[in-house]
């Protein structure tokens, strides 16, 4: 099957006009991705830049990917009269604003009507999807936390803002922009288009999966990590949108393209997996396949470590992660229906296998030999064992794209047994 082939059977699909504003941030570049993102679903796409945005992408560039006139200034009078901004914020079904910045989201949540962006926004009554993006601080301020209440109370939807890098040299935290796939999804379950996904035996169903390895920095140069590929994360994940599930794909450090049809939230460490986790629930089924790295170190140098001549070679003092699996599958009465984790082992495989699935409170481990002579990681095969509360089956050595189908029908025809709902 081609990529162009099997994006376009998974691909959410919206029919609709989508008026996007786009703020001033770094984020901005990724919203000419989502314009492309958007239209190749079927939207038309017209844009507002406001006066900051243009100090990160041209309208040039915006109209050439919406193919539509840009908007950027309310007093511009040919706008007035050919299309005032009554009309821009009325002619829609759905208005997204992305990047919304802190500034953008103060003045939404006090009403302010004194450029193009905000009077559209001010005007419109269709529904409004806001991704913000901004530096951690400036989110989690208490300014900006009262700002989203109110505007949550007033009906605005938010996507994101994700955990990750910021642009700035060494911020990270909660703050960066939703991926453009992640607005366009939302924006496809927002407008109600056709379909969000194509009709399977996961259809309705929200699928989270971890992926990947994390790294955990030393240094901003050096860090932990581990020989996992993603490979096997990552099927698993374009299996389950292909059976119709809104998945979201929490990934590490991979060098993958991201599976059609999935929002992928992209993180570098055991910490930043399981916040991202976090907010992605709830789900109906969750699936751990990241070989999360089990230490830290507890004081990473915010500069690089320098060799000293004569002096002792540095100690690194570790500091055990959060189990992200187990955390949810205790996680009470908002724990996932299904909750699957892995096991990597290089010996007894299912004993420490059925041990994990115990002490962990999963329902099923998939089990794989991880020794250098499997060659599991980064490569394309899996042997691997399922092991349930029932017993264990040991599946024949196949494609990691044939364990992760496999996966997801058993998946699919136990939900379907249990007919649970979330
Ligand atoms: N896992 C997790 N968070 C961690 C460690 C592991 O979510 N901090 C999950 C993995 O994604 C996998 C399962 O737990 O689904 C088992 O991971 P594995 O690396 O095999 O085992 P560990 O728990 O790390 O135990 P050990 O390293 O002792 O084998």
């Amino acid at each position: 099957m081609t990529g162009v082939n099997q994006s376009q059977s998974v691909i959410p699909t919206v029919t609709q006009r989508v008026l996007l504003i786009i703020g001033g941030g770094i984020a901005a570049y990724k919203s000419l991705d989502l314009i492309r993102r958007l239209r190749e679903r079927g939207a038309t796409v017209r844009v507002v830049l406001t006066r900051a945005a243009q100090e990160f992408v041209t309208p040039l560039a915006a109209g050439a990917l919406s193919n539509e006139r840009v908007f950027t200034d309310l007093f511009d009078l040919d706008d007035e009269r050919e299309i005032g901004h009554i009309r821009l914020a009325r002619d829609t079904d759905l208005i997204i604003v992305a990047p919304a910045t802190a500034d953008l989201l103060a003045k939404m949540a006090t009403g302010q009507a004194n450029d193009l962006a905000t009077a559209v926004l001010l005007a419109t009554d269709k529904p409004v999807l806001a991704a913000p993006a901004m530096n951690p601080r400036m989110w989690s301020h208490p300014a900006t936390r009262r700002n989203v209440r109110q505007l949550e109370a007033d009906g605005i939807h938010f996507i994101g803002p994700n955990v990750g890098e910021m642009a700035e040299r060494g911020e990270a935290g909660v703050g960066r922009m939703a991926e453009a796939l992640e607005i366009a999804q939302a924006a496809a379950h927002l407008l109600g288009g056709p379909q969000s996904a194509p009709a399977g035996p996961l259809s309705g169903r929200h699928v989270v999966i971890t992926s990947g390895p994390t790294h955990e920095p030393i240094d901003p140069v050096r860090y932990i990590a581990n020989r996992s590929s993603g490979k096997q994360g990552h099927a698993i994940a374009a299996a389950a949108a292909a059976a119709g599930a809104r998945v979201t794909l929490v990934s590490g450090p991979v060098t993958l393209a991201d599976p059609p049809g999935v929002a992928v939230i992209k993180v570098e460490t055991a910490a930043e997996m399981l916040a991202a986790v976090q907010t992605a629930l709830p789900a109906d089924i969750a699936i751990f396949a990241a070989a999360v790295a089990d230490w830290r170190v507890t004081t990473s140098a915010n500069q690089k470590i320098k060799k000293t001549k004569g002096s002792d070679v540095p100690t690194l003092t570790l500091a055990e992660n959060p189990d992200i699996l187990m955390s949810v599958a205790k996680r009470g009465p908002r724990r996932p229906a299904l909750v699957i984790g892995f096991a990597a082992e290089t010996e007894a495989v299912v004993p420490h296998a059925q041990k994990k699935r115990k002490e962990k409170s999963a329902d099923w481990i998939v089990a794989n030999d991880v020794s250098p002579a499997s060659d599991t990681f980064g490569g394309d095969w899996n042997t691997v064992h399922l092991v349930t509360a029932e017993g264990v089956t040991s599946w024949p050595p196949q494609s990691k794209d044939d364990v992760a189908r496999r996966l997801v029908e058993q998946a699919g025809a136990w939900l379907a047994a249990h007919q649970t709902e979330i």
